[in-house]
């Protein structure tokens, strides 16, 4: 069992990073968004012109690129290639192609290595969709963050606006939808519950409830573990 490792895993809009932040922040731990780790390889890939589809470009990709983050001033930047791609992972372009792009044997392969390697000192709380599953079976705590997919959305829309983007919401739910499948119906490494995970519903509930709840798992199960 890993000491002071929290797996936090669940659909898109489940309220996963925020949560993941929070908790980091209240424990002293380092946060890693894996989901914006396949975000940069995907961007990389757009960037690059390859095809969705051109799976020997995008293998060979994934293996050369170094995806890691900095923190500036207070906020977190993440790298890809020597190129700060922090603002463009977010925009709705490559999150139509994340979905397809983290599907490829070579760049799940590349990605959960790095994400072993950034979490071998402990002391992290990472979230995803593989991580009590997959990455970090042997994690002391691991959650499964979920909601209703119309609080999901509407969630993703606010976020979107914040950013400047104004989004058909009835779109972004069904693109929504359309990635969960992916995501939850691909071979490798597909979103599904760990046996030992705690499934938290966070649909209607606030926020820093769900981080007290986060931070009494990982003290009831990782104190002793
Ligand atoms: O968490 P976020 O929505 O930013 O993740 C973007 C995408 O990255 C997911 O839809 C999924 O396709 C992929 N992902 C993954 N495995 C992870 C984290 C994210 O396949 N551990």
């Amino acid at each position: 069992m890993k000491q002071n490792v929290i797996a936090i895993d669940g659909p898109a809009g489940s309220g996963k990073s925020t949560v993941a932040e929070k908790v980091a922040e209240i424990l002293g731990f380092v946060y890693i968004d894996t989901g914006a780790m396949y975000r940069a390889v995907t961007a990389r890939v757009l960037d690059g012109g390859f095809a969705l589809t051109d799976l020997n470009h995008i293998a060979e990709l994934a293996k050369r690129v170094r995806v890691r983050f900095s923190r500036e001033q207070g906020s977190v930047h993440v790298w890809a290639e020597g190129v700060d791609v922090t603002e463009e992972i977010r925009n709705p372009e490559v999150t139509a192609a994340v979905a397809q792009v983290s599907q490829v044997p070579a760049v799940r392969e590349a990605m959960i290595r790095l994400q072993r390697e950034m979490a071998a000192e402990g002391a992290v709380v990472l979230d995803g969709r593989d991580i009590g599953t997959v990455v970090l079976p042997d994690a002391c705590a691991k959650i499964f963050l979920t909601a209703s997919v119309a609080e999901r959305a509407q969630r993703r829309w606010l976020e979107m606006k914040e950013k400047g983007y104004e989004l058909d919401l009835t779109a972004l739910q069904q693109e929504m939808e359309k990635r969960d499948r992916q995501d939850s119906e691909r071979e490798l490494s597909p979103l599904i519950l760990a046996e030992d995970a705690v499934l938290l519903d966070t649909t209607g509930v606030m926020i820093s409830a769900v981080v007290d709840r986060v931070v009494n798992i990982y003290r009831e199960r990782c104190n002793n573990a």
